[in-house]
């Protein structure tokens, strides 16, 4: 007997030795499909590539693929538990040919695995074909020599396979397995098919045709091909079970899960396990392909899933939260299969962890107030719509945990009245917002996160997606279209697109879709969570509810991610550095650099810096991963993660860590770990280099760095070398010599500067011999000099030494500046002050060079003009009223 590994691989090699490509699951979020919640199918990955929009390497494929049919369209989730086939999850074995073979092959390379490969007996096979396809059911007959009797047509939808109202469709054909006849139920097409006798364990699609449009239906490029056997199905008839729970995986989930609770998988109980097996397994799939528990879009899916397990957690009696603890199992059966699951066990079991821990703390108090408020009803019953909303708005009640809590009971649930109070509360918010006073522009924001919701954000997973357009946004104003050359902000159901916050630019990039480019230049997040795309168009129209293909210009958001992470770090070796009262005041993380703020009193020195560089990049050397938890806000924050203060943080965040410390008191724990919503790279490693450009004040008490990473961190040291080394060229000497020799130069300068201003005085002091140069004015000695390029404040000083060496008598120098603009002293000695100012003096001087007034005491005075070409006029002046006094 086959255990479930064994099965997926053998379908996967027989394939493989077929001239089928092995591929990989692709994640349960579609990155190629806007209208799908969940990838639900195996040729979801492959759509584009069966209408010939996208080509691969390869023309036929093999796939194991993680499918969940929860929420939207297709939606097992109330059944789970309480029959022998339905799962949240499952894995759906399929191969695939894009325009290679057809019909013939897909049969006779189905009949081998079904009857060669996995022994099924021939006698227990039937088949059905599509009513109107007599090529596939003469095939049957000739490939696996089956009877009329075994080949049904079927007219009904049933047998003619599509994805959704478009995309590729055509004729199926299944192959069914027969339980015999101990078991109730009758074969397909007749009217008790439901039954457990006949079941179908393997679909395989005749992809013809495209459907467009509800009314369009065109030819695939060329006809292909897409099976889908389910594994879990083909497991219980290969394993000789008749419930997809008894399968050894199955067993084993359950046996961990009875293990940890002590109950046994008996009579009511069993339903209760077989919910926490199946739920375990969609909720950490979910989990490890980057969906987080929240209240809105995929997120609540998960949450839903997460907590309906979680009741039935608590219906076993479990005293601790429960499936985090079976994560092991999970691991341990499937982590071979999905290294992916191995990659995020942690955070898998974080995830679930929490939610458990804070669901359980308003479970049991909603319960009874679930059993009072049902306690007179009974079968046939309904609980009220208000009951139960409050028990989702206050206990955090799912409304399908509540009517899966009384379905035993076989009371409903009125969900007109739940509908009608969750109205009310929609309007009392729109009331709130409508008078907050928002600017109008801000107001259709508000409107549209009302009727659509959040925006989902796929851009911590990837960069590229299709995404259907939710709302048109021109000059504030919804509107149906966007024309070709118009600007306008566009809405999407979801986006890999960050909208900015958090210090983090938006990002940028292309929107294209049949005959539309828009090119999107910003991103902006508005009305908590509604992601608007500010676009131009290119090419268009772009209208309301068209699909479009997303892709994030890669290059830009890459150097973004490097900034962001590279803010973290020096954030921590900033705190470490310069103490722990450093506080982040502001950041901005765009792709060409980033800067960052802190709370510090003082300027941040050189070797400060210098050794916080050292331990940012030690970190990045370690290359670590760079990890994301959601976490309770004040789990996280007591933990030790950095937060903002004064931001507003939801009840649960994400947490970024990275690296690990190797210094100091955290030594071996995380080296940084924040509150973030921003994106991030991989690993440390890929910022490459961070360098810190510049330090400055931003206002009192607060600091700002700026640093560049990677290529541009590398760039900008090259050019700082280029020019060191055009300096040393200048200099001719070796980089190696120019400090000395620059200091030398500035040595040099400094004593050529004051051999220079020793000459200049000299000169103006007549070489000397300023003797020669005294006249006699009235019985006074008078001493005057033009003094070219003396700066006016050492006039001063070369009018007191004239005045000693004259002992007696008057002084005037007029010094002319580079600038053209003369300076004037006059000195009079003590002994003449009583009769002569030297106030007076200058003041005649001043007024011949064009200037005004001057000022000083009547031993010394000075002043200034305009005109220094007017020296000798002013000398003449001071000389004339000399003589006139
Ligand atoms: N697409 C088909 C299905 O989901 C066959 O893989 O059943």
């Amino acid at each position: 007997m086959s255990g479930v590994n064994e099965i997926r691989s053998t379908f996967l090699d027989f394939f493989a030795k077929n001239g089928h490509e092995p591929v990989a699951s692709s994640p349960l979020v579609p990155r190629n499909d806007p209208t799908l919640m969940f990838t639900n199918a195996g040729m979801v990955q492959f759509k584009n590539v069966f209408t010939g929009l996208e080509k691969r390497p390869y023309v036929r494929a093999a796939t194991s693929q993680k499918c969940v049919r929860a929420g939207g369209k297709h939606n097992d989730l109330d059944n789970v538990g309480y029959t022998a086939r339905h799962h949240t999850f499952f894995e759906m074995l399929g191969n695939f040919s894009f325009g290679d073979y057809f019909k013939d092959r897909a049969i006779e390379l189905a009949w081998t695995l079904v009857t060669r490969e996995f022994g099924l007996p021939k006698d227990k096979l039937l088949v059905t074909v599509y009513s109107e396809d007599e090529e596939a059911a003469a095939l049957w007959k000739k490939i696996a020599g089956l009877g009329d009797d075994r080949i049904i047509r079927i007219a009904t939808s049933d047998n003619f396979w599509a994805m959704g109202d478009t995309g590729p469709c055509g004729p199926c054909s299944e192959i069914f397995f027969d339980h015999g006849e101990g078991i109730p139920g009758g074969p397909p097409g007749s009217p008790d098919e439901d039954g457990d006798r006949f079941i179908e364990i393997w679909n395989l699609v005749f992809m013809q045709y495209e459907q467009v449009s509800k009314a369009e239906r065109i030819n695939l490029p060329r006809p292909s091909i897409d099976t889908g056997m389910g594994l879990e199905r083909i497991a219980a008839v290969l394993q000789g079970v008749h419930n997809n729970y008894e399968i050894d995986l199955f067993r084993a989930l359950i046996r961990a899960s009875v293990e940890a609770t002590g109950v046994p998988a008996e009579g009511a109980q069993t339903a209760s396990h077989r919910i926490i097996a199946d739920h375990l397994r969609a909720s950490s799939f979910l989990i490890a392909d980057g969906v987080l528990p929240s209240n809105e879009g995929r997120g609540y899916v998960l949450r839903r899933i997460m907590r309906r397990a979680m009741r039935h957690a608590h219906i076993l009696g479990a005293a601790d939260p429960l499936l985090h603890r079976l994560v092991p199992a999970l691991v341990r059966e499937m982590g071979q299969a999905y290294p992916e699951l191995v990659r995020a066990e942690s955070l898998i079991t974080e995830t679930l962890r929490l939610e458990e821990t804070r669901f359980r703390r308003t479970l049991a108090r909603g319960l009874g107030l679930l059993d009072e408020a049902t306690q007179d009803l009974s079968a046939g019953g309904r609980l009220d719509g208000e009951t139960a909303f409050r028990l989702y708005d206050t206990y955090g009640f799912p409304l399908d945990l509540t009517q899966d809590a009384l379905k035993a009971r076989g009371i409903a649930v009125d969900t007109d009245g739940f509908a009608v109070a969750m109205e009310r509360q929609k309007a009392e918010a729109r009331a709130n917002w409508s008078g907050s006073g928002e600017a109008a522009t801000e107001t259709v924001w508000f409107a549209l996160r009302e009727k659509l919701g959040a925006t989902e954000f796929l851009g911590y997973e990837t960069e590229t997606a299709e995404a259907v357009v939710t709302a048109l946004v021109q000059d504030g104003r919804q509107v149906e279209t966007l024309e070709t050359g118009a600007s306008g902000a566009v809405v999407l159901n979801q986006t890999p697109f960050y909208g900015e916050s958090g210090g983090q630019v938006g990002d940028t990039g292309i929107m294209t879709g049949a005959g539309v480019r828009l090119r999107v230049t910003d991103t902006q997040k508005k009305a908590d969570g509604v992601f608007i795309h500010i676009v131009t168009v290119e090419e268009g129209p772009v209208r309301l509810g068209d699909a479009v293909e997303l892709s994030v210009d890669h290059d830009r958001r890459g150097r973004i991610r490097a900034n962001h992470s590279a803010t973290h770090l020096l954030h921590e070796a900033l705190r470490t550095v310069l103490g722990t009262h450093v506080a982040q005041k502001g950041s901005l993380v765009s792709p060409d650099r980033l800067r960052f703020d802190i709370s510090h009193p003082k300027p941040i020195v050189e070797p400060e810096l210098d050794e916080v560089e050292r331990l940012a990049n030690a970190i990045i050397l370690q290359d670590a991963p760079v990890t994301t938890r959601l976490m309770a806000v004040d789990d996280a924050i007591e933990s030790g993660a950095m937060a903002l203060f004064g931001e507003k943080y939801g009840d649960e965040v994400r947490v970024v860590a990275m690296g690990t410390a190797l210094e100091g008191e955290k030594a071996g724990r995380a080296y940084s770990v924040e509150l973030c919503g921003g994106t991030h790279v991989g690993r440390t490693g890929e910022i490459g280099l961070v360098h810190l450009v510049n330090e400055g004040a931003v206002s009192a008490g607060v600091r700002r760095v700026e640093a560049l990473t990677g290529a541009a961190a590398r760039q900008h040291l090259a050019e700082q070398e280029r020019r060191l080394k055009d300096v040393a060229a200048t200099l001719k000497v070796s980089v190696a010599d120019v400090v000395e020799r620059v200091a030398t130069l500035v040595d040099d300068r400094r004593r050529l500067e004051r051999e220079l201003a020793d000459a200049r005085k000299k000169l103006a002091m007549g070489g000397g011999k300023a003797a020669d140069a005294v006249r006699e004015i009235g019985g006074v000695k008078f001493l005057a000099r033009v003094a070219e390029g003396i700066a006016p404040k050492d006039l001063k000083g070369l009018v007191d030494e004239t005045k000693k060496s004259l002992v007696s008598g008057v002084v005037v120098m007029v010094g002319v500046g580079e600038d053209g603009k003369a300076g004037v002293v006059v000195g009079v000695t003590d002994d003449l002050t009583s009769r002569i100012s030297a106030v007076d003096l200058v003041r005649h001087a001043s007024e011949a060079l064009g200037g005004k007034g001057g000022g000083g005491r009547p031993d010394m005075a000075q002043a200034g003009g305009p005109d220094g070409t007017k020296a000798n006029e002013a000398i003449a002046a001071v000389e004339a009223a000399l003589s006139a006094s």
